[in-house]
């Protein structure tokens, strides 16, 4: 049995080094012998929660076809952008209105593994605090290990690779992990 794992980067920018992130976690999680599906959330468009607007369209289309999507998945493994301390406004959005499906219905139970990439020097390692604790709220078991790739505008090789050498290693644990937890989840 293999886990089915879920890939996406809180951001939807063309150039995101979140995105960039995703692809290794992604080719990871390959390597390590579990399933993943690499999305981008650009092809997930939402309009801003708002109470009124889910009152008289309901949940979006998109927000319905990656809760589809999600359901056929037993973990997540995310990208997180950090804005002004916390995760992306694209990131919380898109957990918001997977909230409002069912109940949310979807997400718990489910594994996750969190990482970041940004610029800066801490790597977005304090929006992954927050990260944490929304998706332990909608009921998703996180991975304790995490990872922030910071001056992640200089990280990644030519061909999407990490360029330094610990960091490979630890994705490819990270990603051994959380298929591991996946499949312990799944039962
Ligand atoms: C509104 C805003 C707030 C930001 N706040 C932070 C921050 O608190 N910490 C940080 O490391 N980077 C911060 N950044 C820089 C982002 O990490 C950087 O733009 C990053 O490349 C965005 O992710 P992406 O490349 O995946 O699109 C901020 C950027 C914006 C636009």
């Amino acid at each position: 049995m293999s886990a089915r794992i879920l890939v996406f980067a809180g951001s939807a920018r063309r150039a995101s080094l979140n995105k960039r992130l995703a692809a290794v976690l992604s080719a990871s999680i390959v390597a390590a012998g579990g399933e993943a599906t690499l999305i981008d959330l650009a092809d997930y468009e939402m309009p801003l929660y708002h109470g009124d607007w889910e009152a008289d369209n309901g949940p979006p289309e998109a927000a319905r076809r990656l809760n589809a999507l999600l359901a056929q998945h037993d973990g997540l493994a995310l990208a997180s952008p950090e804005n002004n301390a916390s995760i992306s406004a694209l990131m919380k959005n898109t957990l918001d209105w997977l909230s409002r499906i069912d109940g949310g219905a979807t997400l718990q139970g489910k594994a996750a593994l969190l990482t970041a990439a940004s610029p800066g020097a801490l790597g977005g390692l304090r929006g992954l605090n927050h990260l944490r604790d929304i998706l332990h709220t909608l009921g998703v078991t996180t991975l304790p290990q995490t990872l922030a790739v910071s001056r992640a505008h200089e990280a990644f090789a030519e061909d999407g690779s990490l360029v330094n050498e610990r960091q490979r290693g630890q994705v490819d644990q990270l990603a051994t992990r959380l298929i591991h937890l996946a499949l312990a989840l799944k039962g």
